[in-house]
């Protein structure tokens, strides 16, 4: 599950001068020299076109307590801590554009952390439906900060394995750009072959490129009947050949296969003080899976979880797939078992510092991946969304400090990129929905060649050359 900030999720860098250059091989430190600290000029002129009650600032004649801003201004991980003292809260795509006329900038990796003293922009005022279609399932909306954050971040999340990804399932977009230009694309077609689509830019830019403050999305209707069990497997290699059962027998009611190592599953029932399944049958299971569906007709869900149950079952044993399991009968243990998936980021924050990587590897690799960090620090947790080959680490530790940093980095990054085929022993990616924010800017070359990589240099400096949107975010 992707967490998408629910305030902050785009911020604003400030007005930069007009004599701005634009050059494709303008580089970060440069952009960095052009922003200015946010003035009383800047607020009068916000005061002039938003209400005094959608401004949070600092500066007078303002004068928001600093604590009022903190959650603007720390990420949950603690990790980031941004400095900004302006949080404007438009409740238009107008007021959006006349703020970024004015200024002429916007998770996990830090991609939401005003890290210098950017402007935020909060769009929590913005949400409504402006209509919905329920034959098609089209939605088209102005953006929540958390629609837009989901779509911003190209959140994947438990699901995508059934759902898709938003690149899939979004049809159009709203997009104020950094000079205040509406980019109308608000398209509800699922079939529109003309052209580039533009759209897909802004899925997954991290704020990078404009705001987005319109999403037209294909909604499937909610499911009927779901069900879900979680299982123990003796060893981590039968998680493919459970999967594959999975697949075969459940087929288009596949809607989650998430993937928990022993040491994920033993954090969490500490945490929790709560046992998924009986000690003694779990005995020295190796892995853990939770599977979901998500169907129109209980009766036929059932019958074909059955049908899988029954093939593992008869596969268990002394060499069998799986150790034990444990189906839901209610939507109270329905919960319970996801909840021993869910909680596991919960869990590794309240023991110690985590560090995050977020990484799409061959499923098989998952625990060869795990092993491997493992050999270089202490407390790994290895769980993820096997159903879409995406695997979490989660590095704990007492303290974020530069040691680990060393041991991690770019150790971790040269066994997953696949730019760098010298070093990388799996071609995965060094982000597979995080994103890749403030944390990863540096290492992107990991998963971008040099041929991409220009090539996103100069789409940002199509829209952005002053780069004032989400400074030293994704692209250095
Ligand atoms: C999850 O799927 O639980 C999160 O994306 C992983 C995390 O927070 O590291
Ligand atoms: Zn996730």
């Amino acid at each position: 599950m992707l967490r998408v900030r629910t305030t902050t999720i785009v911020s604003c860098l400030h007005r930069p001068a007009t004599r701005l250059l634009s050059t494709t091989n303008v580089l970060a430190s440069q952009y960095k020299s052009l922003h200015n600290a946010v003035t009383l000029d800047d607020i009068a002129h916000f005061s002039s076109i938003l209400p005094k009650s959608s401004i949070l600032s600092t500066l007078p004649p303002i004068n928001t307590p600093p604590e009022d801003l903190d959650s603007y201004n720390n990420d949950w991980m603690t990790r980031y801590k941004g400095h900004s003292q302006c949080v404007l809260k438009p409740r238009s795509t107008k007021e959006v554009s006349d703020i970024l006329k004015w200024c002429g900038n916007t998770g996990l990796v830090g991609g939401g952390v005003p890290v210098r003293d950017e402007v935020v922009i909060n769009l929590g005022n913005m949400s409504n439906v402006r209509s919905f279609d329920p034959v098609s399932g089209m939605l088209r909306q102005l953006v929540s900060c958390q629609i837009g954050g989901n779509v911003a971040t190209n959140a994947g999340g438990l699901r995508l394995v059934r759902y898709g990804s938003l690149h899939g399932t979004v049809l159009g977009l709203e997009v104020v750009l950094p000079d205040g230009t509406i980019l109308s694309e608000l398209s509800t077609l699922r079939k529109d072959n003309t052209g580039y689509d533009l759209k897909q830019l802004f899925i997954g830019s991290e704020g990078t490129l404009g705001i987005i403050t319109g999403v037209s999305i294909l909604t499937p209707p909610a499911p009927n009947a779901t069900s879900n069990l979680l299982l123990s497997l003796p060893s981590f290699v039968n998680v493919t050949d459970v999967f594959r059962l999975a697949k075969s027998h459940l087929s288009e009611i596949l809607s989650a296969f998430e993937y928990i190592d022993r040491q994920s599953y033993d954090l969490v029932c500490r945490h929790t003080g709560k046992k998924a399944l009986d000690e003694s049958e779990v005995g020295n299971s190796e892995a853990f899976v939770l599977i979901e569906t998500s169907g129109a007709r209980k009766e036929h869900d059932e019958a074909k979880l059955e049908a899988l149950l029954e093939s593992l079952y008869a596969s268990s044993g002394a060499q069998g797939l799986i150790t034990s399991g444990t189906l839901s009968q209610s939507a109270e243990q329905f919960a319970t078992l996801w909840s021993f998936r869910e909680l596991i980021a919960e869990a590794a924050s309240k023991v110690g510092k985590v560090y995050k990587y977020d990484v799409s590897v061959p499923i098989q690799k998952f625990k060869e991946v795990t092993d491997a960090v493992r050999s270089r620090v202490v407390e790994v947790l290895g769980y993820g969304h096997f159903g879409d080959g995406n695997l979490h680490l989660n590095i704990i530790a007492e303290a974020y400090a530069p040691v680990i940093d060393a041991a991690l980095e770019p150790f971790v990054y040269e066994l997953i990129g696949e730019a760098r085929p010298v070093f990388g022993r799996y071609k995965g990616s060094i982000s597979a929905e995080h994103g890749i924010g403030v944390m990863k800017a540096h290492a992107l070359h990991y998963s971008k060649g040099d041929v991409s990589r220009a090539y996103m240099r100069r789409i940002k400096d199509v829209f952005d050359d002053r780069g004032i949107m989400n400074p030293g975010k994704v692209i250095e």
